[in-house]
């Protein structure tokens, strides 16, 4: 008898850092080999490579579905962002919030929001549902008070879109880019976190 295939698990990493050797681009690898060991298809998209425009507020997708006053990589990512059982989001702290980029990849989310044309209260997502999330920041300062805007800009988001932050991390007290890679500790966790991201799919 042919055997049933397992069910085959695909998580995307989204990395916001604008900047080489980063310390954020070095966790999303530490968490992506944590989340490979368990056998779950991994693509990180670094946000710096990309062609992403901001979002011109013209509405248009609340019709086409889709965002037609920008051509760019977006359309791409939302087809990746749909196909994704699981995502992991990066940022560095930059004025205590996200990068520029990660605000600009959120906004363009926005062709994932159906809003009832008759009554805008009436909304719910397109993105198909049960997507678990796993969202970080890097930062220098020390204390972990800081860190809330940069989270809460990720995760709310997300949560409005029916995804379910199944853990967030914080990695702070880091400057230079490549810094972290002195750190065993943040490595670990951020590889167990990976882990854990691939087990909270398969549940
Ligand atoms: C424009 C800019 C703004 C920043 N703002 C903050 C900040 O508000 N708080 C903080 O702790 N670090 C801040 N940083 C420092 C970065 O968060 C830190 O260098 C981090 O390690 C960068 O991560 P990356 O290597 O992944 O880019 C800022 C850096 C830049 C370039």
């Amino acid at each position: 008898m042919i055997p049933l295939a397992s069910k085959i698990y695909y998580v995307i990493g989204i990395n916001a850092s604008p900047r080489k050797n980063s310390n954020t681009e070095i966790l999303m690898n530490q968490m992506m080999k944590g989340v490979k060991s368990q056998g779950v298809i991994t693509e990180i998209v670094n946000l710096k490579d990309l062609h992403l425009k901001p979002c011109l507020a013209c509405e248009g997708c609340r019709t086409t579905r889709t965002c037609r006053a920008h051509i760019d990589d977006m359309q791409i990512l939302i087809t990746k962002l749909k196909a994704a059982q699981g995502f992991i989001l990066g940022s560095p702290m930059h004025n205590y919030n996200v990068t520029a980029i990660m605000k600009i990849f959120l906004d363009r989310m926005y062709p994932l929001h159906y809003f009832n044309p008759e009554n805008r209260k009436e909304r719910h997502s397109l993105l198909p549902q049960n997507k678990k999330v796993l969202i970080y920041t890097v930062c220098e300062q020390q204390d972990n008070k800081y860190v809330k805007m940069a989270l809460d800009a990720m995760r709310l988001p997300l949560e409005t879109l029916g995804c379910e932050v199944v853990s967030e991390l914080t990695a702070t007290g880091f400057f230079k880019a490549g810094e972290v890679l002195n750190d065993q500790e943040i490595l670990d966790k951020a590889y167990t976190e990976g882990i854990n991201l691939a087990k909270s799919l398969k549940k």
